[in-house]
């Protein structure tokens, strides 16, 4: 990791726009996008146990977050997940797990440890046997990261309402695996 940016909790709600911003340059999102994603975060850090962290340069710019929660069964993407995973006999995943709801690293940042870094120190404080999550179903640098951590698919071709391209559901027990050196 390099050593200008450093890992650590991340008030979600104060920094909300800020996060937006890198997930806007990270995955792409319009105008109207990100206030519908506002919302939806600013939601989600109500639900218990919802944990956040974040990638700080020195001089205080967020550069990288993370987000997740225990999995509800009652939580929407779970709802939607389920008849995916259940159909594979894998709905079990969905109990005792914590999700990685957002993931992102502003571009420029990219590519030098910081999201793998997020995503395990966040797992590492999870009082849960496994972690979940959904990504884009390509073959991409997200999906390269999550199946090195241990994340095998549970499921591809999910459809969430709304979004355009579908997702494959990923699961791994925690703690996540560490590369081997
Ligand atoms: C996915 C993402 C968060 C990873 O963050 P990052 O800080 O770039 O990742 P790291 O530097 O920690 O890289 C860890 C691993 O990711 C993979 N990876 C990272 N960049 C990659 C690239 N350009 N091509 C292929 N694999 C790549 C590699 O497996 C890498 O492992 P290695 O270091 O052992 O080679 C970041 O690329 C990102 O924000 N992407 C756009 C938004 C997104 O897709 N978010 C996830 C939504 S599910």
């Amino acid at each position: 990791m390099t050593d200008d940016v450093v890992i650590g909790p991340l008030d979600l709600a104060a920094r909300v726009d800020d996060a937006l911003r890198v997930q806007a340059l990270a995955f792409g999102l319009s105008d109207d996008e990100i206030a519908v994603r506002r919302q939806i975060v600013l939601r989600h850090l109500t639900h218990p146990g919802a944990r956040a962290l974040g990638a700080t340069t020195r001089d205080g710019r967020l550069v990288g977050f993370v987000y997740g929660m225990p999995n509800d069964r009652g939580h929407w993407w779970s709802t939607v997940v389920e008849p995916y995973l259940r159909g594979w006999g894998l709905d079990g995943w969905l109990d005792d797990s914590f999700v990685i709801t957002e993931l992102h690293v502003r571009p420029g940042y990219q590519n030098r440890g910081i999201g793998r870094s997020l995503i395990t120190t966040v797992t590492d404080a999870a009082a849960e046997p496994r972690s979940i999550l959904s990504a884009i179903d390509t073959e991409s640098p997200a999906r390269a990261l999550y199946r090195s951590l241990g994340y095998a698919d549970l499921a591809r071709g999910v459809l969430f309402p709304s979004a355009p391209k579908p997702y494959a559901v990923m699961g791994a027990p925690l703690p996540l695996r560490r590369p081997v050196r």
